[in-house]
């Protein structure tokens, strides 16, 4: 019997509309354009404004204007897999809330939680369950609403970090297309370096966990930035030895967008010209699990059937991960 393969037949993107530049950080922090733009690459990020608007409703948008695109019907689909570190609420999933808001009445759904790897992690649990034969149609979603966990007294992280959501349709193939190959990592000793210290079960939340200021993003970006250097360009590389692949073979690398200088530094190791990266963190910032999947959506129509694609991440944990795809289909006319 032939190898069955997951192939992604359609993405899509969203950001919500409000565009949260470096001038605007100025007057917030002690900070300025010139430095945000010379260490990060970052000019704006998109924030998603109003009460009660959870990292749901931009995954809704993206999963909606998804089926839509591809011609899905909703109850066809069989999973959802939404990545994400800023679920709407603890519990439920938020693939679960998404699910019941799209349609989808006849699948499972559930949430994955792996930082900024979080949509190669989803990926290639979405993919797994096509492989196995047992589901045809899968949803991966990567979403976070980081301006929900963002303190904006904290120059080192608020500069960062963007909201945003991205989702891929993925189909079973017996071509050789798809996700060819993974390689997914984990360190739990980087704990200390990225992390959220209280509003789980080890310290809920309190008045004092409150006052102190720890239900948001904690990190030591100068140590992280080491380790996210090297992990992400070894699993890269990691992943085109396996697979006999230089870098003329690749036509893209995906890389999650945190910082362009680390994209720079992963890039240059593995022998890929700029040209050949994908890069929005200018507009974006650091959108977390929705980095990859926005890149490849503002990048669809520049993609061809057969090219090969490299996706790699590093984040929170520490996870990291990179993904060999094989792009199934041509642009769209
Ligand atoms: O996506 C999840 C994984 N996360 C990452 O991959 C992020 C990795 N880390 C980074 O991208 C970088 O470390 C940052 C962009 C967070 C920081 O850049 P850096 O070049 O590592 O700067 P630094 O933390 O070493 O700080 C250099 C200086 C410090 O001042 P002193 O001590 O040299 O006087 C900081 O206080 O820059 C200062 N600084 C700032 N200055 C102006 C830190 N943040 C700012 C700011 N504006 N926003």
């Amino acid at each position: 019997m032939d190898k069955i393969r997951a192939k992604v037949t359609g993405i899509q993107g969203y950001v919500p509309e409000y565009r949260l530049t470096n001038a605007e950080l100025e007057k917030l922090v002690e900070t300025n354009d010139e430095w945000i733009t010379s260490r990060t690459g970052i000019k704006e990020r998109r924030i998603l404004k109003g009460e009660n608007q959870g990292t749901s409703v931009m995954a809704v948008e993206a999963v909606k204007r998804l089926l839509e695109k591809t011609n899905t019907d909703p109850l066809e689909i069989e999973m959802i897999v939404c990545a994400t570190v800023t679920p709407d609420l603890p519990f439920p999933a938020t693939a679960n809330i998404i699910a019941d808001k799209v349609g989808a009445k006849k699948s499972f759904s559930f949430d994955v939680a792996a930082a900024c790897s979080g949509f190669l992690y989803a990926l290639q649990v979405g993919a797994q369950f096509i492989q196995s034969g047992t589901h045809k149609k899968v949803i991966v979603v990567g979403a976070d609403k980081m301006s929900s966990i963002v303190d904006y007294q904290d120059r080192t992280t608020c500069i960062l970090f963007g909201d945003g959501a991205g989702a891929v349709l993925l189909e079973a193939t017996t071509e050789e297309e798809g996700i060819m190959d993974a390689i997914l990592k984990s360190d739990g000793s980087g704990e200390p370096y990225l992390h959220m210290k209280a509003g789980g079960s080890r310290r809920p939340a309190t008045l004092e966990t409150v006052a102190a200021r720890e239900h948001f993003a904690y990190q030591e970006g100068a140590s992280v930035f080491k380790f996210a250097v090297t992990n992400m360009a070894d699993v890269s590389a990691e992943v085109m030895e396996r697979n006999g692949l230089k870098g003329e073979d690749v036509a893209w690398l995906v890389p999650h967008q945190a910082n362009k200088r680390i994209i720079d530094a992963t890039a240059n190791r593995m022998g890929i010209g700029s040209e050949k990266v994908m890069m929005n963190i200018e507009r974006y910032g650091n959108t977390t699990a929705a980095t990859i999947p926005l890149c490849l959506w503002e990048y669809e129509s520049q993609l061809n059937k057969g090219d090969n694609l490299i996706l790699a991440a590093f984040g929170g944990g520490f996870t990291w991960g990179a993904i060999y795809l094989k792009w199934a289909y041509d642009p769209k006319k």
